[in-house]
């Protein structure tokens, strides 16, 4: 269970709040908000959410011992929490790697991770969580999003479902001492990886400041393999070179 779930009627960005507040905070303390005025996405975006309808939280995770080379584990943990409670409301979801989750090809939950560094290990980290669930219509602008309530047709309590979807995270964060988080995890979201092993169409980035929706790369054909030791993702071309590419450097086409 959560150490404690603060509700903020309206904050500015709960991994901003909580980012300001985790020195004095334990570990698993999560801040939720019923709105955000400047709730903050992946690559510098905006994360819009009307008011109410959908869950805005973020965990503070304080591991005992992950070095910076692993952090990636954290990304696992919350991903397949995430999954595993989109599961029990019959949502059969993937994790679009390296932070988004999808039902087939829309968008349902966004995270975005910031991690406080000491000494080569994980001092803090803020998991910041965006689950769209009862919100029907979407800005034009956002490509493909779905929410959970158009998945199933039904409405949600936000503050109802927040602490189970906690308890969905934590059942991982709870083994990550254990041997089968450092060799289980891997398999499990390998498992459960947007377009694994089907050849679809990517846009390879240059290396820029812009931020990737607002520029375009070279079109590859290739699948997905997995993910290498750095967090990166492997990707088979089709003539059959492997390449590794971190999070800027790659664009799925949808
Ligand atoms: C993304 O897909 O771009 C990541 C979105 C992350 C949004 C969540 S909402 C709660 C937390 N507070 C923020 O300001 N951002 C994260």
């Amino acid at each position: 269970m959560a150490d404690s779930i603060r509700w903020f009627d309206t904050v500015d960005s709960t991994n901003t709040q909580l980012m300001n507040d985790k020195d004095s905070l334990p570990d698993r303390s999560v801040y939720a908000a019923l709105f955000q005025t400047a709730g903050r996405g992946q690559k510098g975006n905006r994360w819009e959410s009307r008011a109410g309808e959908n869950l805005t939280f973020s965990i503070l995770l304080k591991p005992a011992c992950i070095a910076v080379s692993e952090q990636f584990i954290l990304s696992q943990i919350v991903a397949l929490g995430l999954l595993d409670y989109l599961a029990g409301e019959g949502v059969t979801a993937t994790i679009k790697w390296p932070n988004d989750i999808y039902v087939g090809d829309r968008k349902i939950c966004g995270t975005l991770i910031e991690n406080t560094l000491s000494d080569g290990k994980i001092a803090a980290s803020i998991a910041g969580i965006g689950l769209n669930m009862n919100q029907r219509e979407f800005d034009p602008s956002l490509p493909n999003p779905t929410s959970l309530t158009l998945q199933t047709g039904k409405s949600y309590d936000v503050k109802e479902e927040l602490p189970r979807l906690l308890s969905c995270c934590f059942r991982y964060y709870d083994q990550l001492d254990s041997d089968y988080a450092r060799n289980g995890f891997d398999a499990a979201y390998l498992a459960r990886l947007y377009r694994r092993g089907a050849w679809h169409f990517f846009e390879e980035m240059p290396s820029s400041d812009i931020p990737t929706e607002h520029r375009s790369g070279l079109r590859i054909e290739a699948r997905i393999l997995g993910i290498d030791t750095k967090a990166r993702l492997l990707l088979e071309h089709r003539d059959g070179t492997l390449r590794a590419y971190g999070f800027k450097e790659i664009k799925y086409v949808l």
